[in-house]
């Protein structure tokens, strides 16, 4: 492992649900932080010169053999250490105190009770403040050379600080937004009693990526797929602002695409940024391969399939390319690397190309690999993309194709794309955009009569669906303001030709899937 450019935190997970989220915090306060799993040796801890080690919570019990523990030369490194719930119980066994399991499990809130004013970090803390307790095991007596500085009516260690060392440790979790003053005691960690730098921001990944991206690139040419994605766009204007020319990008219109999708991907990349693109339109080839075609997973293996070909076919027209730039992220980054395998990668190898064909020998770059999602937003701000690109909803790669149920045809699709726009317009407009993870409209196969004007009409449904979710792997259904809705159903019925009824879809996640296919 490396030494950092920037001041360094380091959180080490012992499998925590909440150890992405630690490193976030700390990002939040414009300080580098790092996730690495608890097995990494001391020397690579040493390389790495982190101003200081946060050691996660974790599902294990400290009493049970094999429960996970660090290298112990960890205590002698000199680098200041803040013990998170498990991470506090295994360092207070390790440094010569005990752990119990009490009768009861604590979960929920409870009441900080401050016993030193002077504590370092508790400072600025108030005398009481609410605190988010999740765990079965505390510590019961301390490790010689600790005091606790802080106690809640079930749990007397539950600050513990060492200050001649600089071990910390909170039996609860500062990092969750239950914790009322949770900012207060990380800050005092990272930036007291770590005294790190708040010099990381999206300016200074820029300059540093940027020679990190000319290093490993040299003369050579970089290939990258846009899909209209904040991810890939993000990474393709980074690059393109570190090796010009160098880097040719393709987009491949596969008819599945939003209404004005296509030409605002080209008008922003080519015209506005100037950037190399092959446009490769194909939206008749998957129209072809998808017609008469019904069943979910058979449209998908087409729509993948027809993808990898055309993207591939203009790839080989693009030159000699040595390098494929992905917009992978951070999460995906860790999860591949938790000791707990973490909540799986699913979004993501959705739509990944997949296996690169025999002859093209290319490179991976992934120049956000270190940034989570926020703040590759934040760096696409930075970079001038607009916001409607930086800031919107997550969108299958095989797009309207999974909304369109039944067949795929270009009647159906183009009508399901003035009900998405109508939508999607109306949400923004009411403002309510940003409260929802992801809002879609589907085509349904049904027919049903309406009447409009003094017409009777046989026409399709459509369904509209929002949902509020963390990571897309469970979800809650929207709670609309029913005049939202109201405008929505009714401006689509007036407006959109082939479709006579608007239903809200009220499903969670699971049992329903977020999309319909
Ligand atoms: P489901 O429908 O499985 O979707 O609840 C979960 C999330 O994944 C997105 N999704 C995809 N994303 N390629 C993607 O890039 C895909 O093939 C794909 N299928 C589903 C979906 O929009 C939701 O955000």
């Amino acid at each position: 492992m490396q030494k950092f450019s920037h001041d360094t935190i380091v959180v080490l997970d012992f499998g925590a649900q909440y150890s992405q989220l630690i490193a976030r915090r700390v990002r939040e306060m414009n300080v580098y932080s790092q996730i690495v799993p608890y097995t990494t040796s001391v020397e690579e801890l040493e390389q790495m010169q982190p101003k200081g080690i946060i050691f996660s919570g974790g599902p294990a019990s400290v009493g049970t053999p094999n429960s996970p523990r660090p290298d112990e030369g960890i205590y002698s490194l000199g680098i200041p250490i803040l013990g998170i719930c498990y991470g506090l119980q295994v360092m207070s066994v390790q440094n010569g105190g005990s752990v119990q399991r009490p009768d009861k499990r604590e979960y929920g809130f409870a009441d900080l009770e401050v016993l030193d004013g002077d504590s370092l970090l508790l400072k600025g803390v108030s005398k009481r403040s609410k605190l988010w307790m999740s765990h079965g095991d505390s510590v019961s007596s301390l490790p010689p050379g600790f005091r606790h500085t802080g106690r809640t009516t079930n749990c007397e260690f539950t600050v513990l600080e060492n200050d001649a060392k600089r071990f910390y440790g909170v039996q609860f979790h500062p990092e969750v937004v239950h914790t009322s003053e949770g900012k207060a005691f990380l800050s005092n960690f990272v930036l007291g009693i770590c005294n790190a730098k708040p010099d990381w921001n999206m300016g200074s990944f820029v300059a540093t990526a940027i020679e990190d991206i000319r290093k490993k690139v040299g003369d050579r040419q970089v290939l990258c797929g846009l899909s209209g994605g904040v991810d890939s766009a993000v990474a393709a204007v980074l690059i393109h602002q570190a090796i010009g020319d160098q880097l040719v990008c393709v987009f491949v219109n596969n008819g599945l695409l939003r209404k004005g999708e296509a030409e605002k991907v080209l008008q922003v990349f080519r015209d506005n940024y100037k950037i190399r693109l092959q446009y490769a339109d194909a939206q008749d080839d998957f129209l072809s391969a998808l017609a008469g075609v019904t069943e979910p997973e058979a449209k998908r293996k087409i729509i993948g399939k027809v993808f990898i070909d055309t993207f591939y076919k203009a790839a080989r027209s693009a030159g000699e390319i040595s390098f494929l730039a992905q917009g992978t992220l951070y999460p995906d980054v860790i999860e591949s690397k938790s000791p707990s395998g973490g909540p799986s990668a699913t979004i993501k190898s959705h739509h990944n190309v997949g296996g690169l064909p025999e002859d093209l020998k290319w490179d991976l770059l992934e120049p956000l690999r270190e940034l989570f999602k926020d703040e590759v937003r934040e760096l696409g701000r930075e970079l001038g993309l607009p916001e409607d690109m930086v800031n919107r909803h997550p969108f299958p790669g095989p797009g309207l194709g999974v909304r369109c149920v039944g067949e795929v045809t270009k009647k159906r699709l183009d009508t399901l794309r003035d009900v998405d726009a109508i939508f999607i317009e109306e949400i923004r407009s009411a403002g309510l955009y940003d409260d929802i993870w992801q809002a879609l409209a589907c085509l349904l196969p049904v027919k049903s009569v309406g009447v409009q004007g003094d017409e009777r009409t046989y026409e399709e449904v459509c369904s509209l669906r929002a949902v509020t979710s963390e990571d897309a792997m469970t979800a809650d259904w929207y709670r609309f303001p029913p005049d939202v809705l109201q405008r929505a159903a009714s401006r689509i019925c007036n407006e959109v030709s082939g479709v006579n009824r608007v239903l809200y879809d009220i499903t969670s996640k699971p049992p329903g899937t977020i999309e319909w296919e």
